[in-house]
């Protein structure tokens, strides 16, 4: 058995050395708010944070992760889904199908912790992950909100086709 620190606790598991860590978070620990995209850290679903860091946790082998290293998943990153993102993200639509969100979402959450109130051209140097809904622009005007910045001229497009500035 391997142990692991994820969301506050420690966590067993018997995954081979070499099992990517998305799959001890899925299909051992029960964990399935962190999703499986590409497998190759290119677009981000299964972004995790270890030690405030986002991780491409598709690519992370399980035994590369101390125990002492502390994994968060979006299950963890705050107690009652109130994380300022959290709470923009409801407010703004942001999600359309919500595969990719919960990794948008741990991502901005690493961003924010570095950068507070991060400029847009920051948001969008931060933010690689790959949205095949095309949620760019509400991403990035739900980080803004969170942080409290001001996202003038930013044009939220919603489902319903209209748009009103975020
Ligand atoms: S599933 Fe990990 S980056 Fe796409
Ligand atoms: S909301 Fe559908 S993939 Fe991003």
């Amino acid at each position: 058995m391997a142990t692991l620190h994820v969301n506050g606790k420690r966590r067993e598991h018997d995954a081979e050395a070499d099992t990517p860590l998305l799959w001890v978070l899925r299909e051992q620990l029960g964990l399935t708010g962190t999703k499986y995209g590409c497998g190759v850290a290119q677009c981000g679903a299964c972004t995790v944070h270890i030690d405030g860091a986002p991780v491409r946790s598709c690519v992370m082998p399980c035994a590369a992760v101390q125990p002492e290293q502390k994994v968060v998943t979006i299950e963890g990153l705050s107690a009652k889904g109130d994380h300022p993102l959290q709470k923009a993200w409801a407010q703004l639509d942001v999600p359309q199908c919500g595969y990719c969100q919960s990794g948008m979402i741990m991502t901005a959450a690493a961003l924010l912790k570095d950068k507070p109130r991060p400029t847009a051209a920051e948001i969008d140097e931060a933010i690689g992950n790959i949205c095949r809904c095309g949620t760019y622009n509400r991403v990035r005007a739900g980080i803004l909100q969170a942080a409290g910045v001001p996202a003038t001229g930013i044009q939220v497009t919603h489902l319903a086709g209209e748009g009103s500035a975020a």
